[in-house]
């Protein structure tokens, strides 16, 4: 929306994972460090947790982009998978049939395939995300899958990726052998305030910023208290706050700004919140004696009355400011647009 305007050519805080964007900050590098020390090694499990949106999957993506073609890589991003079901989509991953066919049978067919890619000088590498969704049974028959060896060399090598829930899996006492497997786990953290600073210039930086709008300095303890450091969230409210500026024809961002575009998500935020209470106060005074029918007064009294009307009064006056800036936003866009064509 706004990257014309101020000279950006690419969006800056996108959501998805783009190796492009990113950014080593001190965790981020060790995980990294970690996943090519794995793939050096060539077995075992690595595991990288962390809450969402810290950036697990950018890592992978990153990590991904970077391989060489000796390493054949297949990612699942799971749901709650059983391990049948798990075997079935690593299979599909590298491209093996598998219809019609029972686990036995996949497996054999992996098994020919892994022992082809060796034999290519090639290795498979497994990526499973989000895999705190899997049940514990399952995450055995990963370990399982990297039995699959040839000369004590496993022919498969796993990453698990997932959120904090995926630790108290791992540590249950059926897991014992999985957990002898894993040569590298690491954690995730969100980003300290030095770390915000960097990861929002970086991102704009790779987006073709040359400093405008400029950004005061005291605006990053600000936003790093706001999305609590989390890479996601950061993204999601620097989008705002860049559309906010564009809006505003701002040339510098200042902390003033920010609080402004703070007070506007959360005013978003409570507005439903409001609407909602409102329905629930709707709900507690229908029990109250027989209502007549479309006859709303008489299940409120009075004071429920105005807190509801007040509150939808809110949620209009919101929904008209938005309206506004959507029209001035659409009319900036003409005038650029026009400004282009006369080039
Ligand atoms: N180190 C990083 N460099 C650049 N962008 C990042 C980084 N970490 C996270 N992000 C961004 O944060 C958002 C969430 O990251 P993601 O990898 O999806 O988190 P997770 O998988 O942990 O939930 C994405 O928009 C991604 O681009
Ligand atoms: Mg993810």
């Amino acid at each position: 929306m706004y990257e014309d305007h101020f000279g950006l050519t690419d969006k800056p805080f996108k959501l998805s994972p783009d190796p492009k964007f990113f950014f080593s900050s001190a965790h981020h590098d060790r995980a990294v460090a970690y996943l090519h020390y794995g793939l050096s090694q060539g077995e075992g499990f690595i595991v990288v947790t962390g809450p969402i949106g810290t950036g697990k999957t950018t890592i992978a993506r990153s990590l991904l982009a970077s391989l060489d073609d000796s390493i054949v890589p297949a990612q699942i991003s799971t749901t709650k998978l059983n391990p049948e079901e798990l075997v079935q989509l690593v299979a599909a991953e590298f491209n093996i049939e598998v219809e019609g066919l029972g686990k036995a049978e996949i497996l054999r067919k992996l098994e020919q395939y892994l022992h082809q890619l060796n034999r290519q000088g090639k290795r498979a590498l497994l990526v499973v995300d989000e895999a705190q969704n899997l049940p514990a049974e399952t995450v055995e028959e990963l370990r399982m899958l990297s039995n699959f060896q040839l000369d004590d060399r496993p022919l498969i090598q796993s990453f698990l990726l997932g959120q904090e829930e995926l630790k108290p899996i791992i540590e249950l006492p059926e897991m014992e052998q999985f957990r002898q497997r894993i040569i590298a786990s690491c954690h995730l953290r969100p980003f300290n305030a030095e770390e915000v600073k960097g990861y929002i210039i970086h991102r704009l930086t790779q987006a073709g910023w040359k400093g405008t709008p400029e950004l005061d300095e005291d605006i990053f303890d600000k936003i790093t208290e706001y999305a609590a450091g989390v890479p996601r969230k950061i993204n999601i409210f620097a989008d705002r706050l860049f559309l906010y500026a564009f809006l505003e024809d701002l040339t510098a961002i200042s902390i003033k700004d920010v609080q402004s575009v703070i007070n506007e998500m959360g005013e978003e935020l409570s507005g439903s919140l409001q609407t909602g209470r409102a329905a629930a106060a709707t709900v507690i005074a229908g029990n109250q004696p027989e209502p007549q029918e479309n006859d709303v007064a008489a299940v409120l009294d009075a004071d429920t009355m105005h807190s509801i009307l007040s509150d939808v009064g809110h949620v209009l006056d919101q929904v008209i400011q938005r309206k506004i800036k959507i029209i001035r936003y659409l009319d900036k866009l003409i005038e650029t647009k026009k400004a282009q064509s006369q080039e």
